[in-house]
């Protein structure tokens, strides 16, 4: 029910959430905004962790050196409407983008030589990866936010995780994070891991904030049904909290994260007052490149195709690796841009006015209403701000639309280079 009635609010008065393939000449390039960020997916690991919804494949040398020119061509594809706009964050996700570092690095001298690139530039770091020397390589690209994939520092979750490291090499991938000079260190913690008790997922929160980082991303582990981990799940059985203990735990989680000194800057993150927050997903405008890459600008979300091989083969032959497109009308933009301002816990009015030139209390006025009728969220000047409560009706959407929406489009992709319409 709740994920029909978010699929009425995206698509309003009833139409299908679709996705169109991409044609030739369907998209205006030249409508690339003035300002916009940059994706770049990495899409090889050294190994599959089991629970992982996202497109990656085994490592290798050879293909990733095709890959690396795959990407080059791809950019030289929308040069002629990159010029003069300004590129104002690069984040380079898998993946695990240090894999590719050397290539990396070129390519940000590439953007800053070429395109006069100058802004924040975040990358994914997996413990295994977080060497001194990956990181001083990063470091010397110009890479200034890091995020350490850690997951937990409590043993039997990482077995069950299957990530292939101990708490050892997650602490080291913390200490050498810290040490390497990084304006801000993010570390990816999961809870409602099976196996793991409330005191375990409170005791990594507090393992974590001691170290001092920037900020911490603690995210429940969601079960995708796309993932190894479903079937296995399925077959064994296991326990785990409930929603309603979830929140619970979400809520004591909360308050660990308060008595460090962190604050509540999105649904999954905390960071410390002032610092410069690290973040993958909330950019209003984004232009994605790689193999699965999305892209986010004017009246277009799209996907590029999510298989290697075909990613290379299309840039071979110069055309975009675009498979899917959704077009979306102007109600469409402005429920997407509020849905991503939901998971920032706040709704900047005057922001929603400056992009839509409309008012967000006349255009969503039950929304707004009730909103604040229901207790989820209050004025705070301007800003329509998320109460906790608010806060975790959030974490369920948010959770529906990756098991709904997102788990959909991503297994359709996985199956199919270039998949036919499709409606969520
Ligand atoms: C692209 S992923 C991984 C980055 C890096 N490759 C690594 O493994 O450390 C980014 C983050 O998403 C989170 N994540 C991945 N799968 C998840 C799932 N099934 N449920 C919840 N969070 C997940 C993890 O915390 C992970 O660090
Ligand atoms: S969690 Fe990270 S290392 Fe594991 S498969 Fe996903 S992207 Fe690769």
């Amino acid at each position: 029910m709740l994920t029909e009635a978010l699929r009425r609010m995206i698509a309003h008065k009833g139409d299908r959430y679709a996705f169109e393939p991409y044609k030739t000449g369907d998209i205006d390039f030249s409508s690339l905004p003035e300002e916009i960020g940059l994706y770049i997916h990495i899409p090889f690991c050294r190994r599959l962790c089991p629970f992982c919804p996202y497109n990656k494949t085994l490592y290798n040398s050879n293909l990733a050196a095709r890959y690396y020119r795959a990407l080059l061509k791809e950019l030289e594809l929308y040069r002629p409407f990159l010029g003069g706009k300004h590129i104002n964050s690069i984040y380079l996700g898998g993946g695990t983008p240090t894999l590719m570092m050397g290539e990396i690095a070129l390519f940000l001298e590439k953007l800053r030589n070429e395109a006069g690139f100058q802004g924040d530039v975040g990358i994914e770091v997996h413990p295994r990866e977080a060497t001194p020397e990956n990181l001083a390589a990063a470091r010397n690209a110009g890479i200034n936010l890091v995020s350490v994939g850690v997951q937990s520092f409590h043993g039997p979750s990482l077995s069950f995780l299957e990530r292939g490291y101990g708490p050892e090499e997650s602490h080291q991938g913390v200490i050498n994070a810290l040490k390497a000079g990084f304006e801000t260190v993010d570390v990816d913690l999961m809870y409602n891991i099976p196996g793991q008790s409330q005191e375990d997922m409170e005791k990594d929160l507090e393992t974590c904030l001691s170290y001092g980082v920037e900020q911490v991303s603690i995210y429940p582990l969601i079960i995708f049904p796309l993932t190894p981990l479903h079937n296995k799940i399925k077959s064994t059985g296991v326990n785990r909290f409930s929603e309603l203990a979830e929140y619970k735990i979400q809520r004591k989680l909360e308050r660990v994260a308060e008595r460090y000194g962190y604050q509540r800057t999105s649904i999954w993150t905390f960071g410390k007052k002032g610092v410069k927050r690290y973040t993958s997903v909330t950019r209003e405008t984004f232009l994605g490149l790689g193999a699965s890459a999305t892209s986010l600008y004017n009246r277009y979300f799209y996907l590029n195709t999510f298989d290697v091989e075909a990613y290379i083969k299309a840039l071979d032959s110069g055309t975009m690796p675009i498979s899917l497109v959704n077009y979306m009308n102007e109600r469409e933009k402005q429920v997407f841009w509020l849905f991503w301002r939901c998971y920032d816990t706040e709704i900047p009015r005057r922001r929603f006015s400056h992009l839509f030139r409309a008012s967000l209390d006349r255009n969503f006025p039950l929304l707004t209403a009730g909103l604040k009728l229901l207790g989820l969220a209050k004025d705070q000047g301007e800003v329509l701000k998320l109460t906790p409560r608010g806060t975790f009706c959030f974490h369920f959407i948010e959770k529906q639309y990756s098991l709904r929406y997102l788990n959909n489009l991503w297994d359709v992709s996985m199956q199919n280079s270039w998949p036919k319409r499709l409606e969520l």
